[in-house]
């Protein structure tokens, strides 16, 4: 049954509605990627590999016909490079060939494509070098947006260099650590600090090391300047994960400097682009000490994070505040992790009724993507469930849910709920 909330916000003309997926986290076997070589190490610290994912590789025509019957009108997935180039300087043209029917694809069903060049997955043999911080990151990553331009002049209008670099750079200190320490990974520090009955590091109280920073950050600028030469009208950004780090009273300082470091450098560096990615899932409380659990009696998702749908409109306000004016916001990820579609629906009223808040106070939000267009890899496990549509993982069936066609249908009416839909007010359970 769909919940109904009113006439709602009406969205402003260009608005784009619609959902996101990475590539290794749906097409299946991505088999030169850094990430493949990681799942199947007979060590993995990685709970289960990501194999044929959804195969989404063969059935893309299937995901956005879904998508436009659904009602959306955009679809943000990512090229990969381990496909497009799996060897250094050899270029699959049988992936590139790919990646622009794909492109051909969405803009003859009538969904604006918005394409991330790299969502996570890096070729083996980019990381065997050393990965990022390699001397010549920047001018490989450059080269390879190049070969991008390609696929990109199909009719892509919006791309982004790399997700959620914040991320990345966190998984560069932890590996550094585990390294460190002689371990495969900091889950097997964790592990062994259990089995020696002492407390594990937490994950995030890591900082992200600066040289890894400053060599993002250079990627991103490099790539950046490849595609607005080679795209004509092509806007360029990066996405963001924006932690919604909420100082407790007294904290203010700390949270301030807490974020610089994890999230704000990030959002600085986009003041010279096109547009910025907001990917919001839920708050951060910050403490005299650093991160502090969620509340006890929080209803909590999934993946474990707090049931917190504001997130979205905080994240919205505090990225156009870092960022500054000039650079429009895309919401280019924003979902729940639960097998109980109706919270889902519950979720995302409240996440968007945030969203239109920010939109009345004046931010300039270009679209909407929901995390995620189909239930996929979520980095080790297919047990956190984010979709909008659930793949059956043996006949890789594709069901909509009843969360999709509630979202298709506010994208229709080209509209968000004002306020969480009657019947979903949040109702505090084990998920
Ligand atoms: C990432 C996605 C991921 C999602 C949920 C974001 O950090 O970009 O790849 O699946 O959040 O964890």
């Amino acid at each position: 049954m769909v919940h109904e909330a009113g006439p709602g916000f009406a969205l402003p003309e260009g608005f784009l509605m619609g959902a996101s997926t990475s590539a290794h986290q749906i097409e299946g076997n991505n088999v030169s990627s850094d990430w493949w070589t990681l799942e199947n190490h007979p060590r993995s610290f990685i709970e289960e590999p990501s194999g044929d994912a959804a195969d989404s590789f063969h059935r893309w025509p299937e995901d956005m016909d879904l998508l436009r019957e659904l009602g959306f009108d955009s679809y943000r997935f990512s090229v990969e490079w381990a496909r497009i180039e799996p060897q250094r300087g050899r270029i699959s043209r049988a992936a590139v060939a790919h990646y622009r029917a794909m492109v051909r694809g969405a803009v003859e069903r009538g969904l604006t494509p918005v394409v991330t060049l790299h969502h996570f997955t890096s070729p083996q043999w980019f990381s065997d070098l050393g990965g990022w911080t390699a001397p010549e990151a920047a001018g490989l990553f450059a080269a390879y947006a190049r070969t991008c331009a390609e696929i990109l002049r199909e009719g892509v209008r919006y791309a982004a260099t790399i997700n959620e670099p914040n991320i990345m750079a966190l998984m560069y200190a932890l590996r550094a650590h585990a390294a460190e320490h002689g371990w495969d990974s900091v889950a097997q520090g964790a592990r062994a600090a259990r089995e020696a009955g002492a407390a594990a590091v937490d994950p995030a109280s890591f900082e992200p090391d600066p040289e890894v920073v400053r060599a993002l950050i250079r990627a991103h600028r490099a790539a950046s300047a490849a595609l607005r030469e080679t795209v004509p009208g092509l806007r360029v950004g990066w996405t963001v994960a924006n932690q919604v780090y909420q100082p407790e009273p007294g904290a203010e300082d700390i949270a301030t400097a807490y974020a610089w470091p994890r999230e704000d450098v990030f959002l600085e560096a986009a003041r010279e682009d096109d547009w910025v990615g907001v990917q919001a899932y839920t708050r951060h409380r910050i403490g005299a000490d650093g991160t502090l659990p969620p509340p006890r009696d929080a209803e909590l998702t999934l993946t474990g994070w707090e049931f917190y749908p504001e997130a979205l409109g905080e994240a919205v306000r505090h990225t156009a505040e870092v960022v500054g004016p000039g650079v429009p916001v895309l919401v280019t990820e924003n979902g729940i992790a639960t097998d109980d579609d109706s919270r889902r629906i519950a979720y995302t009223a409240r996440a968007l009724a945030s969203l239109a808040e920010a939109m009345d106070a004046g931010i300039d939000v270009r679209g909407y993507l929901h995390w995620s267009a189909l239930d996929n890899y979520e980095w080790g496990s297919y047990r956190p469930t984010f979709g909008l549509i659930a793949v059956d993982r043996h006949t890789f069936a594709r069901t909509p849910k009843e969360s999709a066609r509630w979202l298709g249908g506010l994208s229709r009416e080209r509209r968000l709920p004002a306020a969480a839909p009657l019947g979903s007010v949040p109702a505090p359970t084990s998920r």
